[in-house]
């Protein structure tokens, strides 16, 4: 299985073309939808011809012990299963990957579950789960030749990308919506040496303009359009099955924004299915947040066959998405594996947020969707108390402390979004006192608190 005989069929038409004959803007030429990498060998092979899986399963492993520079990449680690480079050594690693799976002991108490655990993508180089995609895409680009990368972000692509085009020597073009994307994901842009350009305009918006640079100008595109940074973000669903030694969890809970990370978890794990190293995929579910739902009203009423855009509104600013690229991709894997769609409003994915950081491991807003999801999930009893779940957490804490700080100083949400939730809010917040320099004053703090 070394050979790099992939190929790119669009998800819509099926047409198959090479990886060299595709667009700049990686649109199918005959009906406009994405590509997915396909291998096809993969399916011709019969017999002894098969790969074998407890082979796989012993090298992957194997691997982790290994001095080899690819080998600690938690995504070429799997190099098998995405042969997309004629040769690894173009790979651009940053040792992405391998990222921890962690129980939550204290929020599966409190909802009645079994286990519960979150596969923290936060703990990647660049603090969020586009490194796996980046690695992937942008090596490919180098291969290809590019000087020039570029990508329209709500901060996280842009972190990613700026990061791994650094490692290469290659130049990077971010465009981000202005004013609307966290600090910490602004200064990674700047600190790896991006051209970033704030345009005034939503997310949306600077994708549209990017389009049409990419169509002009030698400049590779690095957005989730294109497939090759899905071949990347599906190695996590690697790292779960091998967690749970190829057994998989029950259910998988993802954040929704340009949905492509639902989209190549699913390839993941269908992937693993059909080369028969698990039996079986897990529920795979995609939360969003309610001002910025479209796959949640696609899937209401049209059952995914069309998609209305909307004007996004959410302070969880990764997911502040109207109109995702990979939403056909998304509602495909939902519904092949019998998940759902839901939204969470402000107050639950705050509340969600601080919860998580109560249990030591913090993420960002959008990541906390995932733990607000399945609490509506489990309170509608669509999720039962004997079921292995893994929510997927996205980004690191720090990447938006803005928003921690506020919440914490019971800034962040206005009344009418706390409404009802005021005591749940006020146990968890943690403001910063102002203590006198005193031995005195700060134990007067700690009084009735430690005994
Ligand atoms: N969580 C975080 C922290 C993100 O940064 C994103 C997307 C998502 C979830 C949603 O993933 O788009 O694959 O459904 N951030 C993008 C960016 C769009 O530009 O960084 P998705």
């Amino acid at each position: 299985m070394n050979d790099n005989l992939h190929q790119l069929r669009c998800f819509g038409c099926g047409t198959r073309i090479s990886g060299a004959e595709a667009r700049p803007d990686f649109r199918c030429a005959e009906c406009g939808d994405l590509f997915d990498v396909d291998y096809p060998g993969w399916g011709q092979r019969k017999g002894h011809d098969r790969p074998n899986p407890g082979a796989l399963k012993w090298l992957w492993r194997e691997r982790r012990c290994s001095s080899e520079t690819l080998d600690h990449s938690g995504v070429w680690r799997f190099r098998e299963l995405l042969p997309i480079l004629d040769n690894f050594g173009n790979a651009v690693t940053l040792r992405e990957g391998n990222t921890p799976l962690y129980s939550l002991p204290r929020a599966a108490k409190a909802l009645g579950i079994d286990q519960l655990f979150a596969k923290h993508q936060g703990m990647n180089p660049s603090g969020s789960f586009k490194d796996t995609g980046m690695t992937a895409a942008l090596s490919v680009a180098r291969e290809r030749g590019f000087q020039w990368v570029a990508c329209a972000s709500t901060g996280n692509t842009s972190a990613a990308m700026a990061a791994y085009a650094a490692r290469a020597g290659m130049h990077s073009l971010v465009l981000i919506p202005e004013g609307k994307i966290a600090w910490g994901k602004l200064s990674q842009a700047m600190d790896y040496g991006a051209v970033t350009c704030q345009l005034k305009t939503d997310f949306d918006g600077c994708v549209r303009v990017l389009t049409q640079i990419v169509r002009e100008a030698p400049i590779y595109l690095l957005n989730s359009v294109n497939p090759y940074r899905l071949e990347g973000q599906k190695t996590p669903a690697f790292e779960i099955a091998e967690y749970f030694d190829w057994t998989v969890p029950d259910h998988l809970i993802v954040p929704g924004g340009n949905l492509a990370n639902s989209s190549a978890l699913g390839k993941g794990f269908r992937e693993l299915k059909e080369l028969g190293l698990v039996s079986r995929m897990p529920r795979i579910s995609v939360i969003q947040a309610v001002g910025a739902n479209p796959l949640v009203r696609s899937l209401a009423s049209s059952h995914g066959a069309s998609l209305e855009p909307v004007e996004a509104h959410t302070r969880a600013s990764a997911i502040r998405i109207g109109n995702p690229a990979s939403w056909r991709k998304a509602a495909r894997v939902i519904q092949e594996t019998c998940g759902w769609c839901l939204d969470v409003t402000e107050a639950e994915i705050a509340i969600a947020k601080a919860e998580l950081g109560a249990e030591g491991l913090g993420c960002e807003p959008a990541s906390a969707v995932t733990l607000a999801g399945l609490k509506k999930l489990r309170a509608q009893r669509a999720v039962a108390g004997g079921e292995t779940v893994v929510l997927v957490l996205t980004g690191h804490t720090l990447k938006d402390a803005d928003y921690t700080i506020d919440f914490h100083r019971g800034t962040l949400l206005r009344e009418e979004e706390v409404a009802g939730n005021e005591q749940q809010i006020k146990a968890l917040e943690r403001n910063a006192i102002s203590v006198e320099p005193t031995p005195e004053a700060v134990l007067g703090v700690l009084k009735g608190k430690v005994s």
